[in-house]
């Protein structure tokens, strides 16, 4: 990567930091989490956003549940660890990555049982975080050569080092190939309600020199009429046994018109976003989120503030739609269900919500 992105999450001094990325572009705020409260309510409110960087961010508020518990033992320790578990889990539903690294947390920290509970949780913390970085760059090694010279791709969301560390997910076969010197262009998807196509990826990629145009949500249709499209990436909150893949709303029109036009329509995540323990995208609970979000566009009015709104944060694009989920074991291709649990199963530990 060519620039310096602030750190969406940072653990300095045994303090857990994040970017506040409601503020993205125009400010950078970066706010120190003091309780678990303080975490719940960065994830719920989409402070600290996308599935990788939920899930890290929760599992160092666990530890930062400790710091503000007064238990002098280890079971009224556990006790402080499994209802702040109970809490962070519970701030947005569709993320498989939260959960997962929490349960991850506390299954370390049950496992040793000798060792100071505080500095297990904060390393374990640590390796998540770590190992996170280390899975961007396998996906941009198993997934650079699908970037060809002179191509456009289109991308929606925020699947970027903003949403995870480094170099992102979707973002991170970008990254690798422009570091490579390979020309491609970028078209942003905008992402309406909360817009972050428009103040994250176009703000991400153009910081790194990559050649990025910001798109209106339903222009990638008209694009592919024009042969400029060559190729879909987008990153996923949850990839199901089945291969349906759950990510953030406008994805599943997305795959439509890239199926209708031919055009590959690739899925970038951690192994950790895949979900084998629920069979399909009908199982999973899409996250509704607050009517005004729809209403308004960064606080200024735009619609009757009466009016009915329908607001999911997410939507389920079926596996069939789906061209290969690329991740940092390689990537998944149809039959998917088969391919995702050959490449993946013995690596995903089992997960509780
Ligand atoms: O509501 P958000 O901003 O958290 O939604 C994020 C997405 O939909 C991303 O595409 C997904 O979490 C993957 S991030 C690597």
């Amino acid at each position: 990567m060519t620039t310096e992105l602030p750190a969406t999450v940072s653990w300095q001094d045994d303090t857990l930091c994040l970017l506040d990325q409601r503020l993205l572009p125009h400010k950078v705020v970066i706010e120190a989490q003091r309780s678990v409260e303080d975490v719940f309510r960065a994830i719920r409110e989409l402070r600290v956003r996308g599935a990788p960087a939920i899930g890290i961010a929760a599992a160092y508020g666990l530890a930062v549940a400790l710091q503000s518990s007064q238990s002098t033992s280890r079971d009224a320790s556990m006790r402080v660890l499994d209802a702040a578990a109970q809490t962070l889990k519970s701030a947005r539903p569709t993320a498989v990555n939260l959960a997962w690294a929490i349960d991850r947390v506390l299954a370390r920290a049950r496992a040793e049982a000798s060792a100071d509970i505080y500095t297990v949780v904060v390393d374990e913390a640590r390796a998540i975080h770590e190992e996170d970085r280390a899975i961007c760059r396998g996906i941009a090694d198993h997934s650079v050569d699908l970037i060809r010279s002179g191509c456009g791709i289109v991308t929606h969301c925020n699947a970027g080092a903003l949403a995870v560390s480094e170099l992102g997910t979707a973002t991170a076969p970008m990254y690798e190939a422009h570091r490579r010197g390979i020309p491609f262009r970028v078209y942003a998807d905008e992402t309406r309600p909360l817009l972050q196509g428009a103040r994250l990826t176009a703000w991400e990629l153009a910081q790194a020199g990559i050649d990025v145009t910001l798109i209106c949500d339903g222009t990638a249709a008209h694009l592919m009429t024009q042969g400029l499209v060559d190729l879909v990436l987008v990153g996923t909150d949850r990839v199901t046994a089945n291969g349906d893949v759950v990510n953030k709303i406008g994805t599943l029109p997305l795959a439509i018109v890239a199926r209708h036009f031919n055009v590959p329509f690739y899925v970038a995540c951690p192994s950790s976003t895949y979900d084998p323990n629920t069979p399909s995208g009908n199982e999973v609970t899409l996250e509704q989120r607050a009517p005004d979000e729809v209403r308004e566009i960064m606080g200024h009015a735009i619609a009757p503030m009466d009016v009915k709104v329908l607001n999911p944060a997410f939507d389920v694009t079926p596996s069939d739609l789906v061209t290969g989920i690329i991740t940092e074991r390689g990537i998944a291709t149809a039959p998917l269900a088969e391919s995702l649990a050959k490449l993946l199963s013995s690596h995903r530990a089992a997960t509780t919500q």
